[in-house]
């Protein structure tokens, strides 16, 4: 959280997180990904908080869920991305309250700036919303279903070069910036990353603080970008360390020995490894 955006999470179905922004200058209030509408509304009345904008980072149905009773509910404004309007594949897009986000284009949040980031891989609409770090207060990335806590979101329409693409852009970002995802898998995640044999203390170190955490059923989340950038092997497919743990279980891919691969290839054969993990 930044002085100027207070965010919450609000657990929603089996492991989805819908996160609430609010602006405390102007008293706006986003949700990102809702995928229920009633434990939403519950969090907004027990904050006192009166929801303005709902935002979708792609179509998939638990992270829009709740998009048309929140509609009805409140006098929210309704953000997804061009590409899922226009295949009008979010609830709500003909509700006369839709707005699309571009590649690039700020969105306002009272008077804060969050800026939609194209990542498509996951699915071909699929954004981010970036609110860039200030003075001393971190960054924030929400990042849906795109980047996880040491793992990424399947392929269901994107190849793997364009969500390797996607994921470098996420992973320049600066490494103060706090990494808000869809998901909570980060210790489901874990066990790719010791089975790929990429242990290291401090993996070991995260990996305790996020036991301790689940202990009390508190998020994992969020993340800050320089434990990702350092841990997730997602975002290091340019690694050689990567690219030999790779090569390593290649047993999945018979003649993948003797042949230079190139990050993408190596970030497409590692998403293959997950896929049957
Ligand atoms: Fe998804």
């Amino acid at each position: 959280m930044t002085s100027d955006i207070i965010v919450k999470a609000v657990p929603c179905l089996q492991d989805n997180y819908a996160w609430l922004l609010h602006e405390s200058h102007s008293g706006q209030t986003a949700v990102i990904d809702p995928g229920q509408a009633e434990p939403i509304l519950a969090a907004l009345h027990s904050q006192g908080w009166t929801l303005s904008h709902i935002i979708n980072t792609h179509h998939h149905g638990d992270h829009v869920g709740g998009n048309l009773a929140l509609l009805a509910a409140t006098n929210a404004q309704l953000y997804a991305s061009a590409y899922d309007l226009q295949h009008q594949r979010i609830p709500g897009s003909d509700s006369g309250r839709a707005h699309p986000l571009h590649d690039g284009q700020p969105l306002l949040l009272g008077t804060q700036p969050l800026t939609t980031i194209a990542v498509p891989g996951h699915t071909l609409g699929h954004i981010a919303l970036y609110h860039a770090p200030q003075d001393t207060e971190p960054g924030l990335l929400f990042s849906g279903d795109t980047l996880f806590s040491l793992g990424c979101g399947r392929l269901f329409e994107g190849t793997a070069p364009q969500l390797w693409q996607s994921l470098k852009r996420l992973r320049a970002l600066p490494a103060n910036t706090l990494m808000y995802a869809g998901h909570e898998y980060t210790l489901k995640n874990s066990s790719f990353v010791r089975y790929l044999g990429l242990n290291s203390p401090e993996l070991e170190e995260y990996l305790t603080k996020c036991q301790q955490k689940r202990s009390k059923n508190h998020p994992t989340l969020p993340n800050l970008m320089a434990i990702e950038q350092n841990l997730n092997p997602f975002l290091r497919a340019d690694c050689p360390k990567v690219a030999a743990a790779v090569m390593n279980h290649r047993d999945v891919e018979p003649g993948l020995a003797n042949q230079a691969l190139s990050p993408q290839e190596i970030f497409g054969y590692l998403r293959r490894l997950r896929d049957n993990f």
